[in-house]
């Protein structure tokens, strides 16, 4: 079958749509307000993306209880106090035909507790060779139940600021990811051992958000296939079979973060991650595929592997109007390092500015 066209609409499994197939990438922007509100430079940053043409505009991971808070600056969704706020960004969002998801989130061992006033918990115990890392607790039933209906609860959120759907943040290293690992996860119970036990978390949340949540609501689920970062314990045959899962459960996508989606898989040297995915997932489950996509031909290249769209992070910081740009015959993207100046011009406010000198060749110096 040939791969769809980057300016065709995507339809999901619940019956709604994307008018195209170019996402902007969940990206945290530490713009919010210190009490997860709203700012005026997070809906300036978040809507120049919809007016520039994408398809799918996600927000920065937004934490779901305060205690789940792993960034400052961080839009947070725990509270109806985000809501007026919410319903302006969800607004903003729809009136361009973009459809707009909020990443909701739980960092887990990586809610620190300068952030959250707690001693972070997790699947186990465990350490890490890492300046000031805090050893989480394991999670106690009550915590599970918590989280799970904190997830909950700020899907409903979602639905009522008007969005079009949530992605459940499975991937990084945070929450989800933390039960998922082989390694992080070494619990003996019922959340734990097998990874039926290690993706109970998971699973349990979407099908409880599903349910939640009314039809022609989107609800995906966003992945690491194998290890990467804060991402660890992973095997790329448990992920596909993760994802299996989540489709059963009702998943509308699986959007797979790749951080490069032109390298080869860990496991399986010679193939790439998004072809063994899409064989083992329904025709009719959509797949993101995010990773290094900078031009219209790395785009096209990551949908002829099996993608039904393409997320992009870095390079719809630089490019605020790339799909727009991309429909145009010769468009190349700027690479940067931009300087601050070219950066607010394209809606990058003071705060992730600072944020986005840790990352090489955002920023130029000075
Ligand atoms: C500044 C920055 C912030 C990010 N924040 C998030 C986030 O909040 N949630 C998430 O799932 N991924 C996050 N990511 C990962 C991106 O969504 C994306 O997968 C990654 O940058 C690779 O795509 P790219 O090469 O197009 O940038 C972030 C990446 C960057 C550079």
């Amino acid at each position: 079958m040939s791969a769809p066209s980057l300016f065709e609409p995507l339809l999901f499994p619940c019956g709604a749509s994307a008018p195209n197939r170019v996402a902007l990438a969940p990206l945290t922007n530490q713009q919010s307000e210190e009490d997860g509100t709203l700012s005026e430079d997070e809906l300036r940053w978040l809507v120049r993306r919809a007016t520039g043409g994408f398809g799918i505009v996600e927000t920065c991971a937004a934490h779901v209880c305060a205690t789940g808070k792993g960034f400052e600056g961080q839009l947070g969704v725990w509270s109806d106090a985000h809501l007026p706020g919410l319903r302006r960004l969800a607004a903003a969002i729809a009136a361009t035909g973009a459809l707009g998801l909020v990443q909701l989130y739980h960092g887990g061992v990586r809610s620190p507790s300068r952030l959250t006033g707690q001693r972070p918990w997790s699947a186990s115990e465990f350490e890490e060779e890492r300046e000031g890392f805090e050893r989480p607790r394991a999670a106690t039933e009550g915590d599970l139940e918590a989280v799970l209906a904190a997830f909950v609860a700020a899907a409903r959120r979602c639905v009522a600021a008007g969005f079009g759907g949530v992605e459940l943040h499975g991937a990084h290293g945070y929450l989800f990811s933390q039960f998922l690992s082989r390694t992080m996860n070494t619990r003996a119970d019922a959340w734990g051992g097998d990874l039926r036990g290690r993706a109970r978390l998971l699973r349990e949340a979407l099908r409880q958000v599903r349910a939640a949540t009314p039809a022609g609501f989107v609800v995906g689920v966003r992945l690491s296939l194998e290890d990467f970062g804060y991402a660890r314990g992973l095997d790329l045959d448990e992920s596909v079979t993760v994802a299996q899962w989540l489709a059963e459960e009702g998943a509308d996508f699986i959007h797979a973060s790749l951080w490069d989606v032109h390298k080869s898989s860990l496991k399986y040297p010679e193939e790439s991650v998004l072809p063994r995915l899409r064989a083992a997932l329904p025709r009719s489950l959509p797949i993101i595929a995010a990773g290094k996509i900078w031009t219209v031909a790395d785009a096209a290249a990551t949908l002829a592997l099996g993608a039904d769209a393409v997320a992009l992070g870095r390079a719809a910081i630089l490019n605020p109007d790339w799909p727009r740009e991309a429909q145009k015959e010769g468009f190349t993207p700027t690479r940067g390092p931009l300087s601050a100046a070219a950066l607010a011009e394209r809606a990058v406010g003071p705060r992730f500015l600072a944020y986005l000198r840790h990352f090489p060749n955002m920023v130029e110096e000075g």
